[in-house]
């Protein structure tokens, strides 16, 4: 299969069907921009599977997202989209960057969800933009950028129940949308405890990437303890 994209944590192929990628989840851990990274065995295994779930979960729900179907441990079946350039960051719980930005303690609750736009571009460091920098940048109209922030949302009021259900409480998370050829706009890319922040509901425990930018213990037990509140299937 042809090799499209390799990123940090997958790589993505073109099958024979017209329409479709592969996505490969890959075994490396990177944060800071890439300037911490390591190998860890088994996180392309749990990112996929976790991924999967969330994504199936989210279109039960009634939001479209670009998975087909899982493939393998470690792989899955997507729609072809052309990525729009922006992470869209939404936060119930201050953490991160924010606590940081804006000097509040993480962990401060936020009463209503927060939505940020970062503009994807590894030498600039995916600087925070605002709804005027898009428009200027070109990388979404202002009817799609309202789009996106409308999307990320609904994401929101889904996985928030979902993921308390399993007493996980969802602190934040990013996401990335995608273009179909015919325009309309589709959720891509990954949801899993690498582009989340997910606390222990009783003991703020994390179980995200946190783990890994912070030493805070092992990422792989971090990330199965969410595939398994989340009922996922055990390493065959
Ligand atoms: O670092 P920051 O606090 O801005 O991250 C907010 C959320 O977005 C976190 O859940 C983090 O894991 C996720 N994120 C990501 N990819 C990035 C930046 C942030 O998945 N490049």
């Amino acid at each position: 299969m042809e090799l499209l994209y390799e990123g940090k944590a997958k790589r993505i192929y073109r099958t024979e069907r017209e329409g479709e990628f592969l996505v490969s989840y890959k075994d490396s851990a990177t944060a800071f921009n890439g300037e911490k990274k390591t190998e860890i065995t088994g996180k392309g295994r749990l990112n996929n599977e976790i991924s999967v779930l969330i994504f199936e979960k989210l279109k039960e729900a009634g939001i479209a997202n670009h998975l087909i179907r899982k493939v393998s441990e470690t792989e899955q079946l997507v729609e072809e989209v052309t990525i729009i350039p922006l992470e869209v960051v939404v936060r119930n719980t201050v953490a991160g960057s924010m606590a940081k930005r804006l000097g509040i303690k993480e962990g401060t609750p936020i009463p209503e969800p927060i939505v940020e736009f970062y503009y994807k571009d590894d030498a600039l460091g995916d600087p925070l933009i605002t709804e005027s920098h898009i428009k200027l940048l070109n990388a979404a109209t202002p009817e799609q950028t309202e789009e996106l922030k409308t999307k990320a949302l609904k994401v929101n009021d889904v996985l928030i129940p979902y993921f308390a259900e399993r007493n996980v409480r969802l602190i934040d998370f990013k996401l990335e949308f995608g273009l179909r050829k015919d325009g309309t706009i589709l959720l891509a890319d990954e949801i899993s405890p690498d582009t989340c922040r997910l606390w222990d509901k009783e003991t703020n425990e994390k179980f995200d990437k946190d783990v890994f930018r912070r030493d805070l213990g092992s990422l792989t037990e971090a990330y199965e303890e969410i595939l398994k509140r989340l009922g996922g299937p055990a390493h065959v």
